[in-house]
Protein backbone atom coordinates (compact mmCIF):
# COMPACT_ATOMS: atom_id res chain seq x y z
CA UNK A 1 0.00 0.00 0.00
CA UNK A 2 1.95 3.21 -0.81
CA UNK A 3 0.73 6.61 -0.37
CA UNK A 4 -0.72 8.69 -2.47
CA UNK A 5 -2.14 12.42 -2.71
CA UNK A 6 -0.07 13.51 0.06
CA UNK A 7 -1.02 17.19 -0.06
CA UNK A 8 2.15 19.50 -0.39
CA UNK A 9 3.58 21.04 2.49
CA UNK A 10 5.70 23.50 1.44
CA UNK A 11 8.68 24.27 3.71
CA UNK A 12 7.72 21.09 5.43
CA UNK A 13 9.93 17.98 5.74
CA UNK A 14 8.18 14.76 5.26
CA UNK A 15 8.47 11.67 7.71
CA UNK A 16 8.10 8.64 6.06
CA UNK A 17 5.92 5.97 8.25
CA UNK A 18 5.83 2.63 7.44
CA UNK A 19 3.36 0.24 9.19
CA UNK A 20 0.68 -2.27 8.71
CA UNK A 21 -2.50 -1.36 7.43
CA UNK A 22 -5.48 -3.99 7.51
CA UNK A 23 -3.04 -6.65 7.41
CA UNK A 24 -0.70 -4.80 3.98
CA UNK A 25 2.26 -2.83 4.67
CA UNK A 26 2.25 0.30 4.14
CA UNK A 27 4.27 3.47 3.36
CA UNK A 28 3.45 7.52 3.38
CA UNK A 29 5.40 10.60 4.00
CA UNK A 30 3.53 12.81 6.53
CA UNK A 31 4.81 15.93 7.70
CA UNK A 32 5.69 15.32 11.28
CA UNK A 33 2.74 17.36 12.89
CA UNK A 34 0.25 15.11 11.27
CA UNK A 35 -2.36 12.81 12.79
CA UNK A 36 -2.93 8.96 12.15
CA UNK A 37 -6.42 9.84 11.12
CA UNK A 38 -4.90 12.46 8.62
CA UNK A 39 -2.53 9.92 7.20
CA UNK A 40 -4.91 7.41 6.99
CA UNK A 41 -7.54 9.54 5.27
CA UNK A 42 -5.53 12.00 3.59
CA UNK A 43 -2.12 9.78 3.00
CA UNK A 44 -3.91 6.44 2.26
CA UNK A 45 -7.20 7.64 1.39
CA UNK A 46 -8.69 5.29 3.63
CA UNK A 47 -11.84 7.69 4.56
CA UNK A 48 -14.14 5.19 6.12
CA UNK A 49 -12.10 6.37 9.47
CA UNK A 50 -14.22 9.82 10.34
CA UNK A 51 -13.48 13.36 10.85
CA UNK A 52 -16.08 14.33 13.76
CA UNK A 53 -14.44 16.53 16.40
CA UNK A 54 -10.67 16.23 15.82
CA UNK A 55 -10.11 16.65 19.72
CA UNK A 56 -11.15 13.14 21.10
CA UNK A 57 -14.69 13.70 22.05
CA UNK A 58 -16.92 11.80 19.85
CA UNK A 59 -14.88 8.04 18.93
CA UNK A 60 -15.91 8.45 15.35
CA UNK A 61 -12.22 8.11 14.27
CA UNK A 62 -11.74 5.03 16.21
CA UNK A 63 -9.50 2.57 14.76
CA UNK A 64 -7.62 -0.65 15.96
CA UNK A 65 -3.77 0.12 17.05
CA UNK A 66 -1.79 -3.00 18.00
CA UNK A 67 -4.69 -4.86 19.06
CA UNK A 68 -6.47 -2.06 20.90
CA UNK A 69 -8.60 0.86 20.13
CA UNK A 70 -7.74 4.10 19.67
CA UNK A 71 -8.58 7.44 18.72
CA UNK A 72 -6.89 8.27 15.02
CA UNK A 73 -7.36 12.11 15.82
CA UNK A 74 -5.28 12.37 19.36
CA UNK A 75 -2.54 9.50 17.50
CA UNK A 76 0.53 11.06 16.20
CA UNK A 77 1.01 9.86 12.85
CA UNK A 78 4.57 9.27 13.18
CA UNK A 79 3.67 6.88 16.43
CA UNK A 80 2.42 4.34 14.39
CA UNK A 81 5.73 3.06 13.22
CA UNK A 82 6.38 -0.25 13.30
CA UNK A 83 2.70 -1.04 14.39
CA UNK A 84 -0.31 -2.36 13.15
CA UNK A 85 -3.65 -0.79 12.34
CA UNK A 86 -6.89 -1.66 11.71
CA UNK A 87 -9.47 0.58 10.32
CA UNK A 88 -13.00 -0.05 9.34
CA UNK A 89 -12.01 -1.09 5.60
CA UNK A 90 -9.98 -3.91 6.94
CA UNK A 91 -13.27 -4.88 8.95
CA UNK A 92 -14.96 -7.88 6.68
CA UNK A 93 -12.86 -10.37 5.36
CA UNK A 94 -12.75 -11.91 1.85
CA UNK A 95 -15.49 -9.24 0.42
CA UNK A 96 -17.63 -10.24 2.80
CA UNK A 97 -19.03 -8.09 5.34
CA UNK A 98 -18.68 -9.00 9.10
CA UNK A 99 -21.01 -9.92 11.28
CA UNK A 100 -21.00 -6.67 12.99
CA UNK A 101 -21.42 -5.11 9.52
CA UNK A 102 -24.45 -7.51 9.14
CA UNK A 103 -26.46 -6.91 12.44
CA UNK A 104 -25.98 -3.10 12.25
CA UNK A 105 -27.34 -3.24 8.29
CA UNK A 106 -30.35 -5.63 9.59
CA UNK A 107 -30.84 -3.85 13.01
CA UNK A 108 -31.08 -0.17 11.23
CA UNK A 109 -28.24 0.71 13.54
CA UNK A 110 -27.14 3.29 11.42
CA UNK A 111 -28.79 5.97 9.46
CA UNK A 112 -26.28 8.83 8.77
CA UNK A 113 -23.66 6.69 8.95
CA UNK A 114 -20.77 9.05 10.51
CA UNK A 115 -20.14 7.13 13.76
CA UNK A 116 -20.78 4.26 12.29
CA UNK A 117 -17.25 3.16 11.44
CA UNK A 118 -15.96 4.66 14.94
CA UNK A 119 -18.77 2.02 16.90
CA UNK A 120 -17.98 -0.87 14.69
CA UNK A 121 -14.25 -0.56 16.05
CA UNK A 122 -14.78 -0.13 19.61
CA UNK A 123 -17.76 -3.06 18.84
CA UNK A 124 -14.85 -5.48 17.58
CA UNK A 125 -12.39 -4.63 19.94
CA UNK A 126 -14.60 -5.94 22.50
CA UNK A 127 -16.30 -9.07 20.83
CA UNK A 128 -12.74 -9.87 20.44
CA UNK A 129 -12.11 -9.38 24.12
CA UNK A 130 -15.07 -11.46 25.18
CA UNK A 131 -13.65 -14.07 22.69
CA UNK A 132 -10.12 -14.31 24.03
CA UNK A 133 -10.94 -13.45 27.90
CA UNK A 134 -14.24 -16.21 27.47
CA UNK A 135 -16.95 -13.60 28.51
CA UNK A 136 -20.32 -12.66 27.69
CA UNK A 137 -21.38 -9.56 25.67
CA UNK A 138 -24.60 -8.15 27.50
CA UNK A 139 -25.86 -5.00 26.66
CA UNK A 140 -24.59 -3.46 29.42
CA UNK A 141 -20.55 -4.59 28.44
CA UNK A 142 -21.51 -2.95 25.12
CA UNK A 143 -22.89 0.48 26.86
CA UNK A 144 -19.54 0.51 28.52
CA UNK A 145 -17.82 -0.35 25.42
CA UNK A 146 -19.40 1.91 23.65
CA UNK A 147 -19.52 4.77 25.92
CA UNK A 148 -16.59 7.13 24.10
CA UNK A 149 -18.72 6.96 20.63
CA UNK A 150 -21.47 9.41 20.49
CA UNK A 151 -24.44 9.04 17.80
CA UNK A 152 -26.34 11.96 17.08
CA UNK A 153 -29.32 9.98 15.10
CA UNK A 154 -30.44 6.94 16.20
CA UNK A 155 -30.21 6.37 19.88
CA UNK A 156 -27.69 3.75 21.17
CA UNK A 157 -30.98 1.07 21.48
CA UNK A 158 -30.02 -0.74 17.90
CA UNK A 159 -26.67 0.28 18.30
CA UNK A 160 -26.32 -2.11 21.31
CA UNK A 161 -28.42 -4.54 19.62
CA UNK A 162 -27.08 -5.18 16.66
CA UNK A 163 -23.54 -5.77 18.55
CA UNK A 164 -24.81 -8.42 20.77
CA UNK A 165 -26.39 -9.82 18.06
CA UNK A 166 -23.06 -10.25 16.17
CA UNK A 167 -21.40 -11.36 19.42
CA UNK A 168 -23.63 -14.46 19.70
CA UNK A 169 -23.49 -15.04 16.05
CA UNK A 170 -19.88 -15.29 16.30
CA UNK A 171 -19.68 -17.07 19.67
CA UNK A 172 -22.23 -19.83 17.77
CA UNK A 173 -19.47 -20.03 14.94
CA UNK A 174 -16.86 -20.10 16.92
CA UNK A 175 -18.55 -23.31 19.36
CA UNK A 176 -19.42 -24.93 15.83
CA UNK A 177 -15.90 -25.15 14.56
CA UNK A 178 -14.96 -26.43 17.61
CA UNK A 179 -17.50 -28.99 18.07
CA UNK A 180 -15.85 -30.07 14.51
CA UNK A 181 -12.97 -30.84 15.77
CA UNK A 182 -11.04 -27.84 13.92
CA UNK A 183 -10.26 -25.83 16.33
CA UNK A 184 -7.33 -24.45 14.27
CA UNK A 185 -7.23 -21.00 13.94
CA UNK A 186 -5.85 -21.27 10.48
CA UNK A 187 -9.69 -22.75 9.54
CA UNK A 188 -11.62 -19.83 7.64
CA UNK A 189 -15.03 -19.43 9.96
CA UNK A 190 -12.80 -19.90 13.13
CA UNK A 191 -10.46 -17.22 11.83
CA UNK A 192 -13.10 -15.07 11.02
CA UNK A 193 -14.50 -15.45 14.15
CA UNK A 194 -11.48 -14.75 15.64
CA UNK A 195 -10.38 -11.64 13.52
CA UNK A 196 -12.82 -9.27 14.85
CA UNK A 197 -10.62 -6.12 15.62
CA UNK A 198 -8.14 -7.80 12.99
CA UNK A 199 -6.62 -9.69 15.65
CA UNK A 200 -6.26 -12.78 14.53
S1 LIG B 1 -12.63 12.82 15.57
FE1 LIG B 1 -11.46 11.71 16.99
S2 LIG B 1 -12.69 11.66 18.80
FE2 LIG B 1 -13.82 12.91 17.42
S1 LIG C 1 -25.95 7.22 12.64
FE1 LIG C 1 -25.71 9.37 12.39
S2 LIG C 1 -24.32 9.94 13.99
FE2 LIG C 1 -24.75 7.86 14.38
Amino acid sequence: MDGRETPPHPGRQLELVEFTCNGEPAAVAVPSHWTLLEMLRYGLGLTGTKQGCDKGDCGTCTIILDGQPALACLTLALSARGRFVQTVEGLGVGGQPHPLQAAFARLGAAQCGFCTPGMLMSASAHIEDAVVQGFAVTAESVSQALAGNLCRCTGYTKIVQAVVEAAKEIARDSRAVDEAGMGSLADSDLSAAHQVGGRS
